[in-house]
């Protein structure tokens, strides 16, 4: 019996991978390989190169394997590139989410843990965040993962799915070992663009805006380590495996920084002067975004390993540093 990945060759699935084989699970993953990278994949996961809007694509993979849950990662998340076209993350993470369902429910599969966003709330009413604060997305991506949520409730209703979601904030850093990280094509992420600084690929920094209304007027984010946020999605298929109900859980530190203070970290680590500059804001930028996670931590027991910034930046760094282009040679 196994844990199917959809989406297991990205930045966080393949993190997520990695853990499930460290905890001893049979992993099976399936990715289009559109954003996820082959060399992200894990030597000892199985893998299918397919897409979820495939329907004959993923019955094959549901008939050829034993498969006790389904994780799925496989959407599109540039927050930007949603809003010029909107209807490429309605087809993908929409589309793509029904047929996913309609081929679980036809093939009794009935436990999913889905990869959800702090996007889902919009501009926040106060923070922390709580998971039963108002969701009003500002982007399309958002829109599109709060569709997904509500597409499993009804499939809930109707055909008695079992699921938990998962509201990441600012996902970061990369694996201990250094093997696998970060690596978007184009890179619109805060962490990895300001080490591409000291790795030579950048001149300076842009700092999107600093009147905001924060300690240094620059957006203050909550940054996850990607291999807590992996870790939750195993305490999370245990919580549906022994009975668990559906579930809507927040991930994050529940402690901000703001855009100069996470400059200023990545200058301590890699001991580079990082040269910033303040630029216009980035339309759809929220102020503060900070995660209430207690309930993730009192449901799930959830207890995240790399809460520290500088640690964060340092796993980041080396991986960067070591793979400058990512996962090309
Ligand atoms: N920023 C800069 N300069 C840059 C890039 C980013 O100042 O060159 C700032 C942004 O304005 C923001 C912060 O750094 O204030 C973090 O930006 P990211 O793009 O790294 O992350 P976001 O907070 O915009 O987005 C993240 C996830 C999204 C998710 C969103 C939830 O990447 O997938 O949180 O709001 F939708």
């Amino acid at each position: 019996m196994a844990i199917l990945v959809l989406g297991g060759a990205g930045y966080i699935g393949s993190h997520t991978v990695y853990e499930l084989i460290d905890a001893g699970k049979d992993v099976v993953i399936a990715d289009n390989l559109e954003t996820g990278h082959i060399e992200a994949v894990h030597p000892k996961a199985k893998f299918y190169q397919g897409d979820i809007r495939d329907r004959a694509f993923v019955d094959s993979v549901f008939e050829a394997e034993q498969i006790d849950g389904v994780i799925h990662f496989a959407a599109n998340s540039l927050v930007g590139e949603s809003m010029t076209d909107p209807l490429k993350y309605y087809d993908n993470n929409l589309c793509g989410t029904k047929v996913l369902l309609e081929s679980m429910v036809a093939h009794g599969i009935d436990k999913i843990v889905f990869s959800s966003t702090a996007a889902t709330y919009g501009e926040p009413e106060r923070v922390p965040i709580l998971e039963t604060d108002r969701t009003e997305p500002t982007n399309c991506y958002g829109e599109t993962k709060l569709s997904m949520e509500k597409m499993f409730k009804w499939t809930s209703v109707a055909h008695g799915l079992h699921f938990v979601s998962l509201r990441y904030f600012n996902a970061c850093g990369a694996h201990v070992s250094g093997s696998i990280g970060e690596a978007h094509k184009p890179e619109t992420h805060l962490i990895p663009l300001i080490l591409q600084v000291p790795n030579g690929q950048r001149e300076f920094i842009s700092i999107f805006g600093d009147d905001y209304d924060t300690k240094d007027g620059t957006c203050i984010r909550d940054y996850i380590h990607v291999t807590d946020l992996a870790q939750a999605h195993i305490l999370a298929m245990d919580y549906l495996m022994n009975g668990g109900e559906n579930n809507i859980f927040n991930l994050g530190n529940g402690v901000g920084f703001t855009v100069k203070e996470v400059i200023d970290t990545a200058r301590e680590v890699t001991g580079h002067p990082i040269p910033a500059k303040v630029t216009p804001r980035r339309a759809g930028d929220p102020a503060q975004l900070i995660a209430s996670s207690d309930k993730a931590r009192s449901v799930l027991g959830w207890n995240p390993q790399h809460a520290d910034l500088k640690e964060i930046i340092e796993t980041a760094w080396n991986w960067h540093k070591n793979h400058p282009n990512g996962f090309a040679k």
